[in-house]
């Protein structure tokens, strides 16, 4: 029987990258079965029942959804972070998680700058505002998105620090940024930090009062990693505190309406977008089903993020 490879995402990819993963599919004698805004888990945990391989974005793959696809041999997370799999469900059942790695990263790089401009020329509303050039920039976890993000601050004459544990001193300088020995150091040295830390056990509410208040005099937060990463009642403390302070993201926090005061220093975008441009889904997209196909046709794992 052919294998039947499902697309999941509430949030729809581009129709062109849909298009360019059938084509990958179906030039293999699989079937590929699209389920999108499906709103409810129960409308996932229905479509999963006989399938073999998964595309998912942000949806979210519980053990429930993995325990009920019988068939499922592989999942790919088509984008970079994979805190919505649950990834020992997916061991327990002897499935393969992967994601795809740096292929939606200059997207979300983009819109991090989209934001930041929108934001300090006052939402375009006429005020004088200020500008990006000559501004530190400090690039909290400096892989694929963070990196892209350097290289377009460079591009608006920002000084870009980097702080990541996992990287050395050269390769950092190497990636183009001056290294930071601590987030505590840069938070203390930048007046916009750009967040982007995955969300794991140790990272979540990881960004706090105390470090958010090291930032200098109009400091601004951009987070385009994940809501949970920030602890948000500190966050709102801090900004109730200092009228300086503003935040934005592509991504609402638990607590919006707990914002209305600070009118004028947050933005959202009203649905995680970072990643939703045609390219990004073409990419990531089009890299999962390759990924997919590679893995049944000679168990290629590279991608693999669960043991
Ligand atoms: C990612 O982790 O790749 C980004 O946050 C994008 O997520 P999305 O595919 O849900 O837009």
């Amino acid at each position: 029987m052919a294998k039947k490879v499902l697309i999941a995402t509430d949030k729809p990819f581009a129709a062109v990258a849909v298009n360019g993963i059938r084509e990958i599919v179906e030039s293999q004698g699989y079937e590929l079965v699209v389920l999108e805004k499906y709103g409810t888990q129960e409308a996932l945990i229905d479509a999963v029942a006989d399938v073999d391989a998964m595309i998912i974005r942000s949806d979210k793959a519980t053990k429930e959804v993995i325990e009920a696809a019988k068939n499922l041999k592989v999942i790919v997370r088509a984008g970079a972070g994979y805190d919505n799999i649950d990834l020992q469900a997916c061991t327990d059942s002897g499935v393969v998680a992967m994601n795809t790695p740096g292929q939606n990263s200059n997207a979300v790089a983009e819109l991090a700058f989209g934001m930041m401009v929108y934001m300090a020329r006052n939402f375009y509303n006429g005020k004088s505002g200020h500008e990006l050039k000559g501004r530190k920039i400090g690039v909290h976890a400096y892989g694929n998105v963070g990196q892209n993000v350097g290289r377009i601050a460079k591009g608006f004459g920002m000084e870009v620090y980097a702080f990541d544990p996992f990287m050395t001193d050269e390769q950092i300088k190497a990636a183009g940024a001056i290294p930071m020995h601590s987030a505590e150091e840069m938070y203390s040295t930048c007046d916009y930090i750009s967040l982007h830390i995955p969300a794991t056990e140790k990272t979540k509410k990881s960004i706090n009062y105390e470090l958010l208040s090291r930032m200098p005099k109009g400091g601004v937060l951009v987070n385009t990693a994940r809501k949970e990463v920030i602890n948000e009642a500190e966050l709102v403390k801090l900004m109730a505190e200092r009228s300086d302070f503003k935040y934005i993201a592509d991504i609402a926090p638990d607590n919006a309406a707990e914002f209305a005061p600070f009118e004028g220093r947050y933005f959202f975008t009203p649905k995680k977008m970072g990643a939703q441009t045609e390219e990004a889904n073409v990419n990531a997209g089009l890299a999962a089903a390759r990924q997919i196909v590679a893995f049944f046709e000679n168990g290629d794992c590279k991608f693999k993020v669960n043991k």
